[in-house]
């Protein structure tokens, strides 16, 4: 999915540390498939090259009024790069270039770019806590928001001077939040919140032993990351695993067992929009977890187990104006199963995944799913990467108008 395709961003650089960010926010850019050319002031080039931003944007980075190209000095067109943007977004935008911009100064080509500029101007600004603070740069920001422009929020947290507090440019994914929320302001779970469980959970036997299964957490980190693209806030309930989490809107919370697992599914349960439970919880536990490593003796061994929570019924049973979806990993009379825990569970929708078919289930990077309504109508989708069934699956979950 690209959320940005077609859209043209000019990025404006000024000389802070934050610069040195600023490659990271291009590639993410472009990954959304943006189109992304770079004009930085003269200082910005003391913290990052333009090299490195003609790289990555595969656009020429420009700096000043005129290049000088083999004898042949260029006027750079600060007019023409301004209509071509659909979105002209300053980061990091200094102290000195914020009040630049709010007086009107023209002594570098970002800021006379930023005043001829006729489209939308979002700015990104990066300073110490205290400079931050200051009446003069609250009082820019404020005349630079009279004058239309977006200001987004400053980040919290360490800052190059070695003190801590407000003044961090947001992070390049943060700010790629903003700039997909201006091009797609009808994402479909905007404001919507969504939980899903995902991977295996451990029961634990004694210190070093636990009964698991070979769930990778795959679907439910896919899924994941599709609800976020889709403008969800998503808290994301894993067992252990191997993925990680890229989108900023993913809270990411870990357990081990089926029982933790539980208790932070019910803590949010109660305020979520959609909960999908894409995890493989073991459905028994060993009765106690012995204090010390069993030692091996001669004969057999017996494990008394006893069930877990069954967590999908608890929501089904709990739900109120949630969306439920379930998922069921079948070896045999795989319909009838998924149709019979549809019932049972009380949910709005299953998602069946045979073991029968090659590629489909656990470990693997695809998966082969028929997607079942509450009014039993289904849809069967063909093997596809896990990353297009988590696609398919939220396709089915938001309804469509016509
Ligand atoms: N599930 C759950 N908590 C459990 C067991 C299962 O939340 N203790 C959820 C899974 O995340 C999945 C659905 O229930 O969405 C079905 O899981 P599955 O293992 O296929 O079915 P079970 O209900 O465990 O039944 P069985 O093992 O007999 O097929």
């Amino acid at each position: 999915m690209s959320l940005l395709s077609g859209t043209k961003i000019l990025l404006g650089i000024s000389g802070g540390i934050a610069a040195y960010k600023t490659p990271l926010l291009v590639r993410e850019l472009v990954k959304n498939g943006a189109e992304v050319r770079v004009v930085m002031t003269p200082s910005a080039k003391d913290f990052v090259t333009p090299l490195t931003l003609a790289t990555v944007s595969t656009n020429p980075v420009l700096s000043s009024f005129t290049s000088t190209d083999q004898d042949n000095p260029l006027w750079n067109d600060h007019v023409k790069l301004g209509l071509w943007a659909d979105l002209f977004l300053i980061a990091p935008a200094t102290s000195n270039t914020l009040s630049a911009m709010a007086q009107g100064r023209c002594n570098n080509l970002l800021l006379a770019v930023y005043l001829s500029a006729k489209c939308p101007v979002f700015i990104a600004p990066a300073m110490d806590l205290d400079m931050f603070a200051h009446p003069s740069n609250q009082k820019n920001i404020k005349t630079l928001s009279s004058f239309g422009n977006k200001l987004l929020p400053v980040g919290e947290g360490f800052l190059a001077s070695g003190l801590e507090g407000k003044g961090r440019m947001l992070e390049p994914q943060q700010i790629v939040n903003y700039v997909v929320d201006f091009f797609n302001p009808n994402l479909p779970l905007k404001d919507k919140l969504v939980l899903i469980t995902a991977g295996p959970t451990y029961e634990a036997i004694d210190p070093v032993r636990f009964i698991g299964n070979h769930a990778s957490g795959k679907m439910g980190f896919a899924l994941a990351e599709v609800a976020a693209n889709l403008g969800a806030k998503v808290i994301l309930v894993s067992g252990p695993t191997t993925e990680k989490i890229r989108h900023p809107q993913i809270e990411l919370k870990a357990v081990v067992s089926a029982s933790k697992m539980f208790e932070m599914v019910k803590e949010t349960y109660d305020s979520v929009d959609i909960a999908i439970a894409a995890a493989a919880v073991a459905d028994y536990k060993p009765d106690r977890k012995e204090e010390q490593k069993i030692k091996k003796n001669a004969g057999h061994m017996t494990l008394n187990l006893v069930p877990t929570q069954d967590i999908l019924a608890y929501m089904g049973t709990h739900k109120k104006a949630q969306y439920l979806l379930g998922f069921a990993l079948e070896t045999n009379n795989e319909l009838e199963n998924a149709l019979e825990k549809l019932e049972r569970k009380n949910l709005d929708g299953i998602v069946l995944n045979s073991l029968q078919d090659a590629g489909a289930g656990f470990s693997v990077p695809t998966n082969k799913i028929t997607f079942i309504h509450s009014d039993k109508s289904m849809h069967a989708f063909p093997l596809q990467s896990k990353d297009a069934c988590a696609e398919a699956i939220f396709d089915q979950i938001i309804p469509h108008d016509s």
